[in-house]
């Protein structure tokens, strides 16, 4: 049998690295893992318990309080769970964008999900996409991919992302948020978003899904 190895895709956000590790996932048979989703699902949890006040601040004794009766759970086809609710489309909304930052600043919250990460990784055979699969989850991950992209063609593709989803935004205010999620994402104190030393780099500003699949296709070919 052929050896199933753990990739780690790190990047800033909306640079397309979910759809790439999905897609790689999908063609090695791999288990696919959006790490995001678990940071946006305890952001989700924030909110609906009014655990942010109106300034932004989070009541973080209240939420450390509540960790451990905090339940995430993905099913195969991409669903998420919170305590048994299906969050999957609550948790792409701008609410949930402009505080998740903040949340995935935490430490306690960072220690609980780099735990269940890792247990999701144990038998490798997998790819997971965030900001520290790559420097803190999987340090000894076989490949690891830190994805770019520029600014406007992010904010593009996300722009496009939430309008099909009916959201009501604009350019200025995506773009916003992706940027001041870049900078909370990579200046806060606990594991950062960094690439890592052996991480390699995909610019995906010019490539479309396709071209961004076969590049990563023949990095892992090369590893098997
Ligand atoms: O990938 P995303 O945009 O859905 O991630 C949402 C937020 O979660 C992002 O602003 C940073 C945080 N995050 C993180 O800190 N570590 C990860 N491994 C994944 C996401």
């Amino acid at each position: 049998m052929q050896k199933k190895i753990t990739i780690a895709i790190d990047g800033f956000a909306a640079c397309g690295k979910s759809t790439l590790a999905k897609s790689l996932a999908q063609e090695l048979h791999y288990t696919f893992i959006d790490s995001g989703a678990m940071y946006r699902a305890i952001a989700f949890y924030c909110l609906e318990n009014h655990l942010i006040d109106h300034s932004g601040e989070i009541q973080l004794d209240h939420l450390e309080k509540h960790l451990d009766n905090i339940q995430i759970e993905m099913s195969p086809e991409q669903k998420i769970y919170l305590n048994k609710q299906d969050i999957t489309d609550a948790i792409r909304t701008p609410r949930v964008a402009n505080v998740v930052s903040q949340v995935a600043s935490i430490k306690t919250v960072r220690s609980k999900l780099v735990e269940i990460q890792r247990q999701m990784g144990a038998n490798g055979g997998i790819v997971m996409d965030g900001r520290d699969i790559g420097t803190v989850v999987f340090p000894n991950a076989e490949l690891k991919i830190f994805v770019t992209a520029s600014a406007e063609v992010r904010t593009q593709r996300r722009l496009a992302e939430l309008m099909a989803k009916g959201e009501r935004t604009d350019t200025r205010s995506v773009q916003q948020n992706l940027l001041q999620r870049d900078h909370l994402d990579s200046t806060r104190k606990e594991s950062p978003l960094a690439q890592a030393s052996d991480a390699i780099v995909l610019d995906t500003s010019n490539l479309n899904r396709e071209e961004q699949l076969a590049w990563a296709l023949e990095k892992v070919q090369r590893l098997l």
